[in-house]
């Protein structure tokens, strides 16, 4: 996979990438409209993280569309997003939610299993965010797009990590399992596909 990146444009974009981020710290001073703040960040944080994995899983169903083409070369700097704001997530939960109590962990884990799933996702972002840079993509060879696959496995597991969570409100759990879902099907439906055409060659 090639890259496309324009030297000039990089600042510009990761300004955009890091809006959301700035958006969060501007919520911390505005306590009185939000009474816990640990909890909206945590919720924006895992939010966003969403919002990037979703993004870069659409590029690839985009660029059959001749103009969204030019999407290749954000791809990179989208999943790397989401990585960011993923673990983001897990320090605001580590810091404000256990005050880096580990007693207090443990017994959150036994309360809370779908944390367990964000934790699969978090370690499958954390491998490709290692494995995205080129000298990575040269040693890896074919494997690298094997390994790159995984990212359907993080959709999946972050599905579980919303749904698992539900109380009352399901609204983040259907917005993201219809997009989540909806990427993982496509890319189902494209892959079986190609496999029938190559066994029917
Ligand atoms: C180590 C990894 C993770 C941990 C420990 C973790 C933990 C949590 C916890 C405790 C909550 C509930 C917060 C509350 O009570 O308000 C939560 C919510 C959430 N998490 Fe995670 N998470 C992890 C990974 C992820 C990842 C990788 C994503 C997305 C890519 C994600 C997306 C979300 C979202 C969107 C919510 C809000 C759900 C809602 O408010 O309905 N999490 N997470």
């Amino acid at each position: 996979m090639k890259s496309f990146w324009n030297r000039k444009e990089k600042p510009y974009v990761l300004v955009v990438f890091l809006l959301p981020f700035l958006w969060m710290f501007c919520s911390l001073f505005l306590g009185k409209y939000f009474p816990d703040p640990g909890k909206l960040l945590m919720r924006l944080s895992g939010i966003w993280a969403c919002v990037f994995m979703a993004g870069a899983l659409s590029v690839t169903p985009l660029m059959t569309f001749q103009r969204f083409k030019i999407l290749a070369r954000y791809r990179r700097f989208t999943g790397l997003a989401a990585f960011f704001y993923s673990v983001l997530h897990l320090i605001i939960y580590l810091v404000l939610f256990a005050g880096l109590s580990w007693t207090w962990i443990r017994s959150d884990l036994v309360e809370k299993p779908y944390i367990y799933a964000g934790v699969l996702a978090l370690v499958i972002l954390l491998l490709l965010a290692v494995t995205s840079t080129k000298p990575m993509m040269k040693r890896l060879g074919r494997n690298w797009k094997r390994l790159h696959r995984f990212i359907y496995l993080a959709a999946l597991a972050i599905i579980a990590h919303l749904w698992w969570q539900v109380k009352s409100d399901t609204s983040l759990a259907i917005i993201f399992s219809s997009v989540l879902g909806g990427l993982l099907a496509y890319r189902l439906v494209t892959h079986s596909k190609r496999l029938r055409r190559l066994y029917s060659s």
